[in-house]
């Protein structure tokens, strides 16, 4: 990409002392434990070229950027029929949200609101022997690293104070979409969320969402193009919760955002970058995360539309 490190050098710099008027999540204690200064940015182009900046290289929870994972491999495993267990509509709701749920019979909006994520762990939990294994091997084989973990201080932390995700599982289970025991999906669930990954790392593992890099696991390709075009579709519509227009308008790029900070985008011909910054907005999205993406594509003139 031409000028790739000058154009994101100058993006940070001019970032990195502005006023940021987001606060770093605690709702999970674990996570208010972060500095709210760390900064970073990483892209990796489908030719593999690596560009990066500030903490890019330090790692942290990467929370719900890892429904997409969850994602990808629920639906190499069920194909089609995922799409009987959860719909693929914007929600415009917040992404903890119980309130659409009863009037669409427990099946969730979207995989990457926190209800939909949970129907994907249930249907994960009915495919996989031993599931936190077998999710982390699954990560470190498309990912070509061994270092990936989960760490464990953050899921128990966010199973002491999962209030709404006990209360959305059980709902979604009063209506027959979750089929395993309550306690499994979630505690699988709360692991997945708790995945550390630097912003090189991320760059680098959803590099499967752009066009002409194959990546295969156990011998098949995870996802064929037409997959990984709806995949992408779905994180352009949903992947901000209820500011899914604006990160389109902004950004333009199908993306996904954490509350660890964390936001990575896909230009699906070209690149993929992460950017991490955990003071998050109103909406539960990285202040300035976003206002690096903005910048970015605009000034490499590089976002889908
Ligand atoms: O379940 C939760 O609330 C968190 N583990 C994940 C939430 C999250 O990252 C939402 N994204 N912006």
């Amino acid at each position: 990409m031409k000028n790739c490190q000058n154009i994101i050098e100058r993006i940070y710099s001019d970032l990195k002392d502005i006023k940021d008027d987001g606060k770093v999540a605690n709702y999970i204690p674990e996570l208010g434990t972060i500095s709210p200064n760390n900064f970073g940015a990483h892209i990796t182009t489908a030719k593999k070229e690596s560009f990066g900046i500030g903490d890019y290289d330090k790692k942290f929870s990467i929370q719900s950027i890892s429904k997409i994972l969850s994602l990808t491999l629920a639906y190499h495993l069920e194909g089609e029929n995922l799409w009987k267990r959860v719909d693929v509509e914007p929600s415009g709701n917040a992404f903890n949200s119980l309130q659409q749920l009863d009037d669409d019979c427990g099946i969730p909006r979207n995989p990457f609101i926190n209800a939909g994520a949970i129907v994907i762990c249930d249907v994960l939990v009915t495919h996989l022997e031993n599931p936190k294994d077998d999710f982390l091997k699954f990560c470190r084989e498309i990912a070509n690293n061994q270092t990936l973990e989960y760490c464990k201080k953050v899921a128990a932390s966010e199973r002491e104070t999962g209030y709404r995700n006990f209360a959305l599982c059980n709902f979604i289970k009063s209506f027959g979409n979750i089929k395993n025991d309550v306690e499994d999906v979630l505690d699988f669930y709360f692991h997945i969320c708790a995945l550390e990954m630097s912003c090189k790392e991320l760059s680098e593992i959803f590099l499967y969402l752009t066009e002409d890099v194959k990546i295969t696991y156990k011998e098949k390709e995870i996802l064929n193009k037409n997959e990984a075009k709806r995949i992408n579709a779905i994180m352009l519509t949903c992947g901000f919760y209820d500011e899914a227009g604006e990160f389109a308008f902004k950004v333009g790029l199908p993306g996904k955002s954490g509350v660890g900070g964390g936001i990575i985008a896909v230009q699906p011909n070209e690149y993929c970058i992460a950017v991490w910054s955990p003071k998050l907005n109103k909406k539960g999205n990285s202040y300035k995360g976003m206002l690096f993406l903005e910048e970015f594509t605009t000034a490499t003139t590089s976002s889908i539309f």
